[in-house]
């Protein structure tokens, strides 16, 4: 018999003495490791937390499985974007590997559609991560491009009525070889954007005068980047979520470094990019965002973004061994770029949805 549970948020997390919360993120992280074999993708309770306790831009709700001897074996986070028309919620579904008998997926199934009804939404969306060099039979994009493996993993949401919505490549990027090829890629990449445009390089507390129009930016990315079949809602971003955001980085110990490039004629940033680390500064980096504003695309400001900040990282960041990324396999545009950076696929990455009637 499985028991679902609430987890409820911590005020802090000192020590190392274990709470419902750091179970729940450890147990997700464990499950993950244990299907893919690498350990890159998974968080941290502490660095994890600052985004529990300030909901203010993204509704978080976390739950475990507990069997009958009251061991957690399973854990559920759901989280939904706070803007009003949204549909959906995304979550994470984990359950220990000696635990998959079905049962308790299904008691974290059931808990997620109530919960998210509750809330009002339609669409329960997640990420699944899987080996590359799985044998398994194949099941394709609706895009037409990419497939993930047919796996333990890909027919438990086929079993749980979820379609696949879209295929994500994982990449990773050397970080411990030569960067002339970054080099050279940036300083021909500034001479195509030419004069207008303006690099710039910063670590947050994001500088006032750029916070409103790296808002916009940032709020591209839920209209901007391939969505394959998933619903997503248009973040609204202003300052105050872009300083709300800096400071749940700050309280995190996280690092972030954005490289961006300003429009010079309206003093407005028009592309950025993000790369990121936890407390733990050895470990893998994480590309964040790139995105270029539409009506400046073209002129190589994504290889200027992407190329400037991976030599900053370098300085700042010495000890990262990779960078981590992931891009629609259908997102043509990005991946030229990173292929050309030389970022090589690591994991694959499905994106599954379920609308609810
Ligand atoms: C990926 C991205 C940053 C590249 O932008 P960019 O630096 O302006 O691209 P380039 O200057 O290298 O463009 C090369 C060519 O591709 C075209 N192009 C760039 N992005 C394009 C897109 N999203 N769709 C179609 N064509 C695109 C350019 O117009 C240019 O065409 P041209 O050679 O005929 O002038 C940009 O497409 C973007 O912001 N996309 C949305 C956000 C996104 O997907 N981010 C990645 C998330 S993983």
């Amino acid at each position: 018999m499985t028991t679902i549970v609430p987890v409820p948020v911590p005020d802090r997390l000192d020590g190392d003495e274990p709470t419902p919360f750091s179970v729940m993120i450890t147990l997700l992280g464990d499950a993950l490791e244990h299907d893919i074999g690498l350990d890159h993708l998974r968080s941290y309770p502490r660095e994890a937390l600052p985004g529990w306790k300030d909901q203010s831009d993204r509704r978080r709700l976390g739950f475990l499985a507990h069997d009958d001897t009251g061991r957690a074996v399973g854990a559920l986070i759901i989280e939904a974007p706070c803007e009003e028309d949204a549909r959906e919620v995304e979550f994470e579904l984990g359950v220990a590997a000696d635990a998959r008998d079905g049962s308790v997926e299904m008691a974290l199934f059931a808990r997620l559609e109530s919960e998210a009804r509750a809330m009002g939404r339609t669409a329960l969306q997640t990420y699944t991560i899987h080996r590359i060099d799985d044998r398994a039979g194949r099941l394709d994009a609706p895009s037409g491009v990419g497939s993930v493996p047919l796996d333990e993993t890909a027919r438990t949401y086929l079993d749980h009525g979820f379609s696949l919505a879209q295929v994500d490549r994982n990449s990773l990027f050397d970080l411990t070889g030569p960067l002339d090829r970054v080099r050279e890629m940036l300083a021909e990449a500034l001479t195509v954007a030419g004069p207008e445009y303006r690099l710039v390089t910063f670590t947050p507390p994001t500088p006032a005068e750029l916070r409103e129009s790296f808002a916009f930016v940032l709020s591209r990315m839920s209209t901007d980047v391939p969505k394959g079949e998933l619903t997503v809602t248009e973040e609204v971003w202003d300052a105050a979520r872009v300083e709300r955001r800096d400071e749940r980085l700050a309280q995190a110990g996280t690092l972030l470094s954005v490289a961006a490039v300003q429009h010079a004629p309206t003093g407005r940033i028009v592309a950025y990019n993000e790369l990121s680390i936890g407390r733990d500064r050895a470990r893998t980096t994480h590309q964040w965002g790139t995105l270029v504003a539409r009506e400046h695309r073209g002129h190589r400001l994504g290889t200027v973004v992407k190329c400037a900040n991976i030599l900053r990282w370098r300085d700042l960041v010495p000890e990262s061994p990779c960078i981590s990324t992931f891009n629609a396999e259908e997102n043509r545009p990005m991946l030229d770029v990173n292929e050309a950076l030389g970022f090589t696929p690591s994991t694959v990455c499905g994106a599954w949805e379920k609308r609810l009637d």
